[in-house]
Formats: structure tokens, sequence, C-alpha cells
């Protein structure tokens, strides 16, 4: 079997050609969904995303501003710029780039952030609506590989998905929204004991850990969908995912490549996000 792609990129086309189209409709009644994109210091992987970020925003005519501040800026004058974004109008949704400087408290700056323009999903009210099934943002990458499950037709009542990865970004959030989806999930992680015991159940592999070969192909159900969430680099300093590719792809039924893949569903489900706080700031 060859695993049938699925192209992160063609949808995320296709998805933001609809934001395009709302965006369109909510400027009809005067409103122009903004987001604001803080970048602190100069790591140069995060330059690259918040560029993508402010990008993508511009070409589906939204508003967006980037705020680039040294690394030394304090922790005080960070969230003093988160409050006074919250009270700005303009700014429907606000994203704190990760990671900060080692002086500055995450959390903290995540938690300063409104609920109503927590975009990334981050905020601890966030990941609490998500946990108990309320209305609040999703985090972005976990929600594409939602979208890109919805889109091949994937009914994920009683499959059993599992994920491997942990993180409050990518992991945990990731095992609740299969879970509502109806879905049997493992959540497994660094002190799982035999992973591929774990993984050759599954219907649904999500791989979000940032280690090159963690899933291989002795470890994949013939015809399970594999989703890779992992951004690396190779020997070859060429950008890859968690997933040996080559190997999996013989065995999956449906697969992700990297790139091209989850990386920009993850920026489609912030527009997203921005333009559904922009519509819900109207009541
Ligand atoms: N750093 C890496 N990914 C992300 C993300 O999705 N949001 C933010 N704020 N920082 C990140």
């Amino acid at each position: 079997m060859t695993a049938q792609l699925i192209d992160g990129n063609a949808l995320s086309r296709q998805l933001r050609a609809d934001v395009a189209a709302r965006v369109k409709t909510l400027a009809g009644r005067g409103i122009t969904p903004g987001l604001a994109v803080i970048l602190v210091g100069d790591n140069p992987a995060s330059q690259v995303y918040v560029r993508n970020k402010v990008k993508a925003c511009e070409d589906t005519g939204m508003h967006s501003v980037l705020e680039t501040w040294p690394a030394t800026l304090s922790e005080q004058d960070l969230l003093a710029r988160v409050h006074a974004l919250n009270n700005d109008p303009t700014i429907h949704g606000i994203l704190v780039q990760l990671p900060l400087p080692a002086h500055i408290d995450a959390q903290r700056v995540i938690e300063a952030i409104s609920p109503d323009k927590d975009v990334d999903g981050f905020h601890v009210a966030s990941a609490g609506a998500l946990m108990t099934g309320l209305p609040g943002f999703w985090p972005c990458t976990p929600h594409g590989c939602m979208k890109m499950l919805e889109h091949i037709g994937y009914d994920l009542r009683g499959k059993h998905a599992v994920v491997i990865g942990r993180s409050n970004i990518v992991g945990k959030p990731m095992a609740l929204m299969l879970l509502q989806a109806n879905a049997t999930v493992t959540l497994c992680h660094s002190a799982t004991k035999d992973l591929a015991h774990h993984t050759r159940q599954a219907d649904v592999i999500v791989a979000a850990v940032g280690k090159r070969n963690v899933l291989t192909a002795d470890m994949v159900k013939p015809g399970a969908v594999v989703i890779d969430v992992g951004m690396n680099r190779n020997d070859e300093g060429k950008l890859c995912g968690d997933v040996d590719f080559d190997g999996v792809k013989a065995v999956a039924g449906w697969i992700t490549p990297v790139p091209g893949g989850v990386g920009p569903m993850t920026i489609t489900m912030l527009l997203v996000n921005t333009l559904d706080a922009a519509e819900r700031s109207q009541g």
C-alpha cells in the first residue's frame, strides 16, 4: 500500500479563501479583523514564523501589527504591551511568540492576554473551555490536524487514536479534541514503555515530539492515518518531521508530508481564530 497524501498547502489555500470571503463580509460592516504579534528577541526560527503569520493576515485582508522588542525587554514592559493591546479595539487577536527569553515568565504573559483575544488558545481559560467542551479558542496546530482529518472525511467515532507527545501546545489539546470527536485516545510520552505496542493498535497516529524517526514503518498498522507535527532538520539540513516518511508511507493509508502538511494549517487556524474573535467582538 502507498498512503494517500494529506496536502496541507492545498487545504490551507481552500480555507484561507473562505477566510478572505468572510473578512470581506465583515469589512462591509466596517470591521477589519486585527492580529497583533509580539516577538521578543532575535530567535531566527521565530522571526520566520512571525513574518509568515503577518503575511498570511495581509493576504486575507486582515489588519496585522508586528511588534519586535529586544531580548532585554522586561517582563513588566511586556505585560504593559499586552494590557495595551487588550484595550485596543482594532486588535481582535494577540499572539506572543514563544519561546520568550528566560527572564520572562511565559505563563504569566499568556495569562495576561484577554481570553477573548487569546487566538493561540494557550490561556488557562481556553484550555479549560476545551477540556469541558465549552466554546473557546482551540490551539492552532491540533485544530489544524482535526481539520485535515475532517477534510479526508475520516469519522473518528470509536477509532483508536494514539498521540505521541504531551505538550500543552499540541499533545494534550490534540488528545482532548480527538476525545471530543468520540475517538478512544491514548496519550504517549517520553516515559511510555513500549511505544510501538501502542502505535501498532492505532487507527490514527499523531506524532508531536520534535525528534526525527520517532515513528517507523514497523510501528504502524496497515491503513492507519499518520499525522506528523514534527519540524526537524535531517543531516543534510533539510526540513523533516517526526515520522520516517518514506518507510511509513508504504504502510499507512493516509499521511501528512513535512513540509507542506501540518505547518501551513497552523497559520490557517490562527487566521480562523482571529476572524472568529473579530466576529464574536460584534456579539
Ligand atoms: N512558538 C512555536 N509555535 C508557536 C505557536 O503556535 N504560538 C506561539 N505563540 N508561539 C509559538
